[in-house]
């Protein structure tokens, strides 16, 4: 008897495989499972702007099939796909030049999802630490789509062939798996060269935004205190309380990088300081070094202020007209579907589905 009961593909690694020759294309997705936050604005958000600003074609989509992966109120969800596309939009994502849609318009994530779950191993999917963090103790009580979610991330980003995906530190080992799907099926299916093997875009100015009550957890929505981050419904007075209220210490601030290594909340609050200012943490340094927090915070906050403000008021001026947001994301769908299709068109002839 062999050690294995199920048929596998033929292991048989092309040497020198050709590298991918499409084009340059940047993509990403935000969940749309409510309030985002200045880690998903300084993460992500900010960043996608700038890409686009370079030239890049942009995908932007909001994903609402990985958000239901855990409950969300079917009353709701429809209005949260509209607020992270304001989000897009309010950042300055411009859809004339950009891509942006909701996931779940474009059926091909679906049927793309369902052949790289059959692609991708049971023991890559053990590996993923956001599975074991969003399951915490209970994991026989998660839903299956929790487990394969990265599967279905996987043909977020190889539906458009995409070669660039800026995200947060966070989303790294699914970007990594990622690579591992898109090379397994191009070596598999014999067809080298097929997907591209994307690059993570995750060393941005804030990767890894940290919360405002303890600089050693990461800032996010699930973090039952609300004090814990800057929300982008936030307006200027809360977020000003917020920062005065943001854990620091008592030390000044030094002049170099090194010496905030076991200062994490003052180490956080310079990195969100230098990110919103577009400046690099040294120089922020270089400006602060030997002032206390009750000189930087007022500075940090006004930093904040300035830079959330225009952002949170046409976020809030474009949820008020939902109709246009629909505008933007159905058009955004019928775009997205018309790169998407062919290519899952062809994976279903490389599969070798039935095709009359
Ligand atoms: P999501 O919705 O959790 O987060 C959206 C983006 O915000 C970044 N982010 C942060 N960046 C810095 N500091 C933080 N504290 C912080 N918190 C969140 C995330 O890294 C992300 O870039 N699985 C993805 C959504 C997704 C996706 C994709 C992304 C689905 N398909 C395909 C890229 C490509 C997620 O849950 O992101």
């Amino acid at each position: 008897m062999t050690d294995t009961v199920t048929p596998t593909a033929p292991q048989s690694a092309p040497q020198n495989a050709p590298a991918y020759e499409g084009p340059r294309r940047i993509l990403s997705g935000i969940q749309a499972s409510g309030a985002l936050h200045l880690g998903n604005y300084l993460g992500a958000l900010k960043r996608f702007t700038e890409l686009q600003d370079q030239g890049a074609p942009c995908f932007l989509f909001v994903a609402d099939m990985h958000a239901i992966t855990v409950w969300q109120d079917p009353a709701k969800l429809a209005d949260q796909t509209r607020e992270i596309a304001a989000a897009y939009l309010a950042s300055g994502l411009d859809p004339a030049r950009s891509i942006i849609f909701p996931q779940s318009a474009v059926r091909a994530h679906a049927d793309l999802a369902w052949v790289f779950n059959c692609v991708a191993r049971l023991g890559w999917l053990d590996r993923m630490t956001q599975f074991k963090e969003k399951s915490g103790k209970h994991k026989e009580r998660s839903s299956v789509g929790l487990y394969t979610y990265p599967v279905l991330q996987a043909a977020d980003i190889l539906l458009y062939k995409a070669t660039e995906v800026p995200t947060g530190e966070d989303q790294k080992q699914h970007l990594e798996l990622t690579r591992d799907i898109a090379a397994k099926f191009n070596n598999d299916f014999g067809v080298p060269g097929f997907f591209p093997l994307p690059e993570p875009l995750t060393q941005g100015p804030a990767p890894r935004v940290m919360s405002l009550r303890d600089g050693s957890a990461k800032m996010s929505k699930s973090d039952p205190s609300d004090q814990s981050r800057i929300n982008l419904t936030d307006d200027a007075d809360t977020i000003v309380a917020k920062i005065r209220k943001a854990r620091s210490d008592a030390d000044v601030l030094p002049d170099t990088l090194e010496a905030l290594n076991d200062r994490p909340e003052a180490k956080n609050l310079v990195t969100i300081y230098a990110a919103l200012a577009d400046m690099t943490r040294e120089q922020v340094l270089a400006q602060y070094a030997g002032q206390g927090f009750g000189a930087f915070k007022p500075a940090l906050a006004e930093r904040a202020v300035e830079a959330m403000a225009p952002v949170t008021a046409e976020m809030r001026r474009l949820m008020a007209d939902p109709a246009e947001i629909d505008r933007v994301l159905k058009d955004g769908a019928e775009r997205a579907s018309a790169i998407a299709d062919p290519v899952v068109d062809e994976v279903k002839k490389i599969v070798g589905f039935w095709r009359a």
